[in-house]
């Protein structure tokens, strides 16, 4: 998708579509097209009842008077209620109604279209930034692509406002927010045959382009450092575990790093805990987490944010298989502290285990952030619409849960507790991996908090939101790229200089 942005003419052709708030009388370039269209705009919202509804769409196709070959307005609902939000999915919706219509270029025109905290050019940018995030596909794999390529017409867009300056500029850190997420997208959405462990590291690797600092660790170098927690997941694959460390150094030098660590399983079989085979496909989705961070990184860094920050993933793939460990296997993080497994299906907490006490003590962070698709439970207690939140601390809790409500990525906060530590106490070692049934989400929580070591720390349950998402007006894809955004809020709005 071709976006820019232009002061407003009337005179294009393709579609043109005019985003107009309820109630009011057609005002600025609508009162304008309703002129040149000797009326045409008035009587159609008459006949078909239209009043600018949040959501609502009048398309008046071959007006006379114009050159654009259709005309739609779009209801924003009331202008008091006008959101960054609300316009980013006038922008996706609008994509979805005009992708196949055979219509190749598509203008937008936003004229007196602002609110109290939005001004007219980001107004814009958010319009243009729906219409992006929407018009993400994932068909690499589809060898009849030119028969479906052929269906989706629309391949520019013009939106058109009389700040385009300011919207131009406020665009292009929403491309680069947008650019982080389709990378996560891409990563969850890519089949576990092509995105084993080594493979994800690659493709980590691959940012040292844009002034991230990238290091792969091999099983040698994790075994030099005692990771048998990690480790022990990866025994039964064919494929080489690997441990990755992003680093962008944006801000001061000396001042203390901001920490994401990544849950990467690449393929989640449950190990011999094999899992049913209904829905196992999904768990080539367990690396969500990680593609979350990654995306992140390559936001952060493509956006040059003031800020120090690490992103850790730790990548293995569960299988089962004569050298797979076993449950009543006695394995020793990182940490020294011993586990028993219980369940090799509860794997992402191992692998996190090592990964957050390697970053703590490693980087000594401000804070540590972890994303894993950890637990079908959360599902069980939130559904797909909040991801869970475990923290060790109340204020960055309230940063993370104000962030998800500003960027549509909710986050919703679960107590953690002795009483719930105590169902991971094993009678052979440390801990054992699974607590039982009870709480299964935030006894996963109570074992990862053994392994920051007092660092302030949040972890995001996110299972239900990073793949298999449901279809909104500006995400159609299976692997959503969900956290990209909170983040990088979280980053912007507190952390960075
Ligand atoms: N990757 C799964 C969790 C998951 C389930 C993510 C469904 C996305 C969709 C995780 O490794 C897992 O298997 N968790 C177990 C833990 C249990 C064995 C304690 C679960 O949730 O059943
Ligand atoms: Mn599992
Ligand atoms: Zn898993």
């Amino acid at each position: 998708m071709n976006i820019s942005f232009a002061d407003i003419s009337l005179a294009k052709s393709g579609a043109l579509a005019v985003l107009v708030t309820e109630g009011a009388a057609l005002r600025g370039a609508a009162a304008d097209l309703d002129a040149k269209t000797g009326g045409a705009l008035k009587r159609a919202m008459k006949a078909a009842g239209f009043s600018g509804k949040v959501g609502a769409m009048l398309e008046v196709m071959g007006p006379r008077g114009v050159n654009a070959s259709r005309l739609i307005l779009v209801g924003l609902g009331k202008s008091a209620d006008l959101s960054a939000a609300g316009l980013e999915k006038a922008g996706g919706e609008l994509f979805g109604r005009l992708e196949k219509s055979k219509e190749t270029s598509l203008s937008i025109v936003l004229d007196g279209i602002s609110g109290a905290k939005l001004p007219a050019g980001e107004a814009a940018a958010r319009v243009a930034f729906g219409v992006k995030l929407r018009s993400y596909r994932f068909d690499k794999y589809k060898t009849k692509k030119k028969a479906d390529d052929a269906a989706v017409s629309l391949k520019s867009l013009i939106v058109m406002t009389r700040a385009a300056v300011a919207a131009r500029r406020d665009y292009a850190t929403l491309a680069k927010i947008a650019d982080g997420m389709f990378l996560a997208r891409d990563l969850v959405n890519e089949p576990p045959n092509i995105l084993f462990p080594g493979e994800f590291a690659k493709r980590a690797s691959a940012l040292s382009k844009l002034g991230l600092k990238v290091e792969v660790l091999g099983e040698a170098q994790m075994t030099k450092l005692g990771m048998g927690s990690l480790l022990g997941v990866g025994y039964g694959s064919q494929h080489e575990s690997k441990l990755v460390v992003m680093r962008w150094m944006g801000g001061k030098a000396g001042e203390k790093p901001v920490a994401f660590v990544g849950k990467g399983v690449c393929f989640d079989t449950g190990g011999i805990s094999l899992k049913p085979p209904a829905g196992m496909e999904d768990m080539k989705g367990d690396m969500g987490g990680a593609a979350c961070v990654t995306g992140l990184m390559r936001t952060l860094a493509t956006r040059k944010a003031k800020v120090n920050a690490i992103g850790v993933i730790g990548l293995v793939e569960n299988m089962p298989d004569g050298k797979a460990q076993r449950p009543g296997d006695i394995v020793t993080s990182m940490s020294g502290q011993t586990i028993e497994i219980i369940n090799t299906d509860a794997e992402g907490r191992l692998v996190l285990a090592d990964a957050l006490w390697y970053t703590q003590n490693r980087f000594k962070p401000k804070f540590m952030v972890d994303l894993a698709t950890l637990t079908g439970a959360i599902m069980v207690a939130l559904g797909k619409e909040y991801a869970g939140l475990f923290s060790n601390n109340d204020k960055l809790s309230k940063q993370l849960a104000d962030a998800g409500e500003a960027e549509s990525e909710k986050v919703w906060r679960l107590p953690m507790g002795a009483a719930y530590d105590k169902q991971i106490d094993s009678q052979f070692a440390d801990m054992k991996n699974t607590g039982g049934r009870d709480g299964g989400s935030i006894t996963a929580a109570q074992f990862l908090e053994r392994f920051v070591n007092k660092t302030t720390w949040a972890h995001l349950d996110i299972a239900g939101t990073a793949m298999a998402s449901p279809k909104t007006a500006t995400n159609r894809s299976w692997g959503s790229g969900w956290g990209v955004r909170l983040l990088n809020r979280l980053v912007a709005d507190h952390y960075e200089a």
